[in-house]
């Protein structure tokens, strides 16, 4: 009996140790640390060049592995790898959750495109989310500028960006349904 008691505690313990670095985020570090995002991501991670995606709400487990993929530059882009290379793994978890933070931004679009890429997007849906909200490793798109989605469509059709499901996926798709799948994604 004490010996089961005394496993159940030890078990409880590593799971709180398990669970801490999840916790242990800190927000309010992550907004200080954000100070210098702005000038291309926004006040609160809303973004207002199409060119440079929305951050707000964006999903934590994401931000993280892109942050890991620019500074070890898995993943291409000059301005991101300069910034990520001088990020610390704490710098990185505590913007993740600052932004995972902020509400939800919309970047409208196009409705008469968004009407068609609508019809297309529920092949989308089961990895992004019912409602492209994201999950985890999987980004949120909703919201998102049109012209970065588009963007980051094609550099997984073209291979520059890697990822094993969405270069499978992009190469199925034509500059129409990327325009409109993206018209509809950011006016959600
Ligand atoms: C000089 C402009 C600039 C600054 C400053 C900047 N970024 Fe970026 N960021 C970009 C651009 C441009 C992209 C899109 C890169 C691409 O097209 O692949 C990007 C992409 C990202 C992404 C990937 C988003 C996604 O949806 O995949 C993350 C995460 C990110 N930036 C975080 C940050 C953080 C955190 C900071 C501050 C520490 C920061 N950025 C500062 C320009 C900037
Ligand atoms: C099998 C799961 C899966 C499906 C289905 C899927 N995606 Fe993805 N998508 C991913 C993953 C995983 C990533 C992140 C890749 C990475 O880590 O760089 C991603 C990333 C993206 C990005 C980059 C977002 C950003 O912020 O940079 C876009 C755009 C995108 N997907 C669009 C789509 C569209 C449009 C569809 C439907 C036609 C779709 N995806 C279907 C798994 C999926």
């Amino acid at each position: 009996m004490s010996a089961l008691k005394t496993r159940f505690s030890i078990s409880v313990l590593l799971v709180c140790f398990w669970a801490a670095p999840v916790f242990a985020a800190d927000i309010t570090a992550g907004e200080q640390k954000a100070a210098a995002c702005i000038a291309c991501h926004g006040p609160k991670g809303k973004s207002a060049n199409a060119q440079w995606p929305n951050l707000a709400a964006q999903q934590s487990a994401y931000i993280v592995s892109q942050l890991n993929a620019f500074k070890t530059g898995t993943r291409n882009n000059a301005m991101m790898q300069s910034i990520a290379g001088n990020l610390s793994n704490d710098d990185i978890n505590n913007l993740a959750a600052y932004y995972f933070s902020q509400p939800p931004v919309s970047a409208g679009g196009d409705s008469t495109l968004a009407k068609a890429g609508q019809s297309k997007a529920s092949m989308c849906l089961g990895c992004h989310g019912p409602s492209a909200e994201g999950n985890g490793q999987f980004p949120r798109l909703a919201g998102q500028h049109p012209e970065y989605l588009v963007k980051q469509l094609n550099s997984f059709k073209e291979g520059v960006r890697k990822s094993g499901h969405m270069q499978a996926i992009a190469n199925t798709l034509s500059e129409e349904d990327m325009k409109a799948l993206a018209a509809y994604f950011g006016a959600l």
